[in-house]
């Protein structure tokens, strides 16, 4: 893995602004998640923020790889230390979907929604996702890295054959290259006021985002889980983020965490 060097950039930020206090550019990293984490142990404060030109190692959700071409998409961590109990920090996955979807439909006029529990998707096409990890199991308060990963300019034929089909890019839903540096800013903004709601008025703030930008309440929807797999309309959300679904037997199963498909007619993915 080659790390390049890294810089410190000014995006001139309010200075009462906490998340993107501190960000280091890098060129080309493995994954800024890691990066963030060695800053992270190394005592950085809350709110600092790792951005890259490229991954070699970027990771999605269950270990998969994250497309992460030079130049055409946009590679973030953000370390947070929230002082929340384990259990609820699929709320931080929320949290950051729904300041990325606010910051990117505000600044580009696509119609970003969100797929429980981290996809950012444009129709059902997916733009961008959010990995959060836990950096220090029994930390006080724990450290959090919310990796955020969003196609900027990547034209879909240069997607890897099985993304070509799935797959999405800000160029490619509405014809228009966008600046990273501009996006960026304007995710770091929305994403420290959702934080700052967030601590002032609990997860109300956060579902609040969800309930305007969500694409999986009322889908019927077909939840994999560590647990095996529940089928049913998606009802609501939790105070923890976890997805609330009505089985046909009128059950109603909280899926914690798991990979779900929206479902229309036929039990086909949509
Ligand atoms: C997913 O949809 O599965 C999550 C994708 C998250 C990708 C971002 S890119 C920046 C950060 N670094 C990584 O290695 N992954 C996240």
């Amino acid at each position: 893995m080659k790390t390049s060097t890294a810089e410190q950039i000014d995006l001139s930020l309010p200075s009462a602004t906490v998340i993107g206090s501190q960000v280091w550019h890098y060129r080309e990293v493995g994954s800024t998640n890691d990066v963030c984490k060695d800053l992270a142990s190394a005592g950085a404060p809350e709110g600092c923020c790792v951005v890259a030109d490229a991954q070699t190692g970027g990771r999605g959700r269950l270990g998969r790889p994250w497309f992460s071409p030079p130049g055409q998409g946009l590679y973030l961590s953000c370390l947070l230390r929230p002082a929340l109990p384990p259990d609820s920090l699929p709320l931080c996955t929320l949290l950051a979907g729904g300041a990325t979807a606010r910051a990117l439909a505000e600044a580009t006029g696509a119609a970003v929604r969100l797929k429980w529990p981290n996809d950012l998707i444009v129709g059902e096409k997916k733009l961008g996702g959010i990995l959060t990890e836990l950096l220090t199991p029994g930390g006080e308060p724990p450290a959090v890295i919310i990796g955020i990963g969003i196609n900027v300019t990547i034209p879909l034929e240069t997607f890897p054959p099985e993304l070509q089909t799935t797959s999405t890019s800000l160029l490619a839903a509405t014809g228009r290259p966008f600046e990273r540096p501009a996006l960026l800013k304007a995710i770091l903004l929305e994403l420290d006021s959702a934080y700052a709601a967030f601590q002032q008025e609990g997860p109300g703030a956060v579902l609040e985002a969800w309930r305007v930008y969500g694409a999986t309440l009322g889908e019927r929807v077909r939840a994999e889980t560590t647990d095996g797999t529940v089928e049913g309309e998606a009802v609501g959300l939790t105070d923890q983020g976890h997805l609330v679904v009505r089985t046909g037997e009128g059950l109603e199963v909280p899926v914690i965490t798991g990979d779900v498909v929206h479902l229309r007619g036929g039990g086909q993915p949509a």
